[in-house]
């Protein structure tokens, strides 16, 4: 995989690559048709897959499809070891398309309890507008699951790891699930597992091996990784793919073409070389908090305190089967000895290497507080507004430099 990301593939239809190094830039909203017949050929054409070794599909207009995307598309299934991609403008933008492409009104949704804060906002604010139900149970939790799957229950939603705390959630065991649920249903009424796979990457985690459906991205974290572009993507089978393109034609949350090549050329070659370091240096510096008297609980799943340290050996693996535990780490401070809103706000105002922002899988280190931020779309009631937690991602500066900072952060606010 590490020679696929920096190569990309050796022949595509979409692209003529016997002459470009770097795949070029194509910036067209609209695409000449030598014939009606050529322009109607395109329309009934769409949505089905596009084969990489055969003719070049009929470019139509931008939001339909075209080259760069598309490129970046093919390489993104082969990567997550689907059939197809579909990129569009937003993470939020790949969620809301997995999921309104099989989703009707009437229909109901089993989701994990703690998700990213627009993804629970999407649940909670917009669902029941559209008269879709979501039950939020424990996904880890099979009988819980299988006693909320109701004739409507059409899909199961899930993070894993979870944004912020890196819970994992056993993909295998839930596709053992739907499998035996399935087993009575006709196929336009087969439970989906999407699974979010934002925070692993298909290089330190592949859903759709371990038995999901459908696999969504935030663009704009690892994948991308320099912070400068915003997208997602959405890679399942064959059989979902149609719908989810018709989705993303109608609804029209396309992946611009710039974006695709920004990330195809600068994102995806340096992925795993990124990742790799990265994580040696949330692992350094997950260590080093572990053993700080002010942290009183530290999440990271490289950690042997990490409570699901079989499952996260068994899941988070890089494609030559090496553990991934990952680049963010999640703690707690003993609020009687270093108050945490103190802590991040002097890294804030003094820190060089750590800055105070939302995003992640970013080559900046990158801290935030998310029951203050990404998630306060939970409400000021609940248990996860609450939660004074601190959610790092870990970027590419030297690990002790990082470690420097949160020490000299822990002696001016302890008490
Ligand atoms: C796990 C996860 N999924 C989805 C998203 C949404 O992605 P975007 O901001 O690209 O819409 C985020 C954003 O932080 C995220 O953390």
């Amino acid at each position: 995989m590490r020679s696929q990301l920096v190569h990309g593939p050796g022949f595509t239809s979409r692209w003529d690559f016997s002459h470009h190094v770097v795949p070029p830039l194509s910036s067209s909203t609209t695409y000449r048709l030598d014939s009606v017949k050529r322009g109607a050929r395109g329309f009934s054409e769409f949505g089905e897959p596009i084969s990489d070794l055969g003719e070049a599909p009929v470019y139509i207009y931008d939001r339909l499809d075209e080259p760069t995307r598309s490129l970046l598309e093919s390489e993104l299934a082969s990567l997550e070891g689907g059939d197809d991609c579909a990129a569009f403008s937003s993470g939020m933008g790949a969620i809301s398309a997995a999921l309104g492409s099989f989703l009707c009104t009437g229909d109901h949704l089993i989701a994990h309890p703690l998700l990213y804060g627009c993804t629970h906002s999407l649940f909670t604010n917009w669902y029941p507008r559209l008269g879709i139900g979501v039950s939020r149970v424990d996904c880890n939790d099979r009988a819980a699951v299988r006693e909320a799957v109701k004739p409507e229950t059409r899909g199961i939603y899930i993070e894993t790891p979870v944004n912020p705390t890196l819970e994992l959630i056993d993909i295998e065991a839930l596709r053992e699930l739907a499998d035996e649920i399935n087993k009575d249903r006709p196929e336009e009424r087969k439970l989906l597992i999407v699974v979010d796979n934002t925070f692993a990457t298909p290089y330190g985690q592949r859903p759709l091996l371990l038995g999901a459906d459908m696999v969504c991205h935030s663009l704009t974290k690892n994948l991308g990784g320099f912070g400068t572009e915003i997208g997602g993507a959405v890679i399942c089978r064959d059989e979902e793919f149609r719908s989810l393109l018709m989705f993303r034609k109608d609804f029209g949350a396309s992946l611009a073409s710039k974006s695709a090549w920004a990330i195809q050329v600068y994102g995806l070659p340096t992925l795993a070389v990124r990742l790799e370091r990265q994580q040696k240096s949330a692992k350094k510096v997950a260590k080093w908090l572990e053993e700080q008297d002010v942290v009183s609980r530290i999440h990271y799943p490289g950690l042997e305190s990490f409570p699901q340290k079989e499952l996260a050996k068994k899941q988070m693996r890089n494609p030559d089967g090496y553990f991934m535990p990952g680049s963010m780490i999640y703690f707690h401070l003993d609020e009687k000895k270093a108050p945490p809103i103190r802590f991040v706000n002097y890294l804030a105002k003094n820190a060089y290497c750590i800055t105070l922002a939302v995003s992640l899988g970013h080559v900046k280190t990158l801290i935030e507080m998310p029951g203050a931020m990404t998630h306060s779309a939970y409400g000021p009631d609940d248990p996860t507004t609450q939660d004074l937690g601190i959610r790092l991602s870990l970027g590419l500066e030297e690990p002790d430099d990082i470690i420097e900072e949160l020490q000299a952060a822990f002696e001016a606010v302890s008490r």
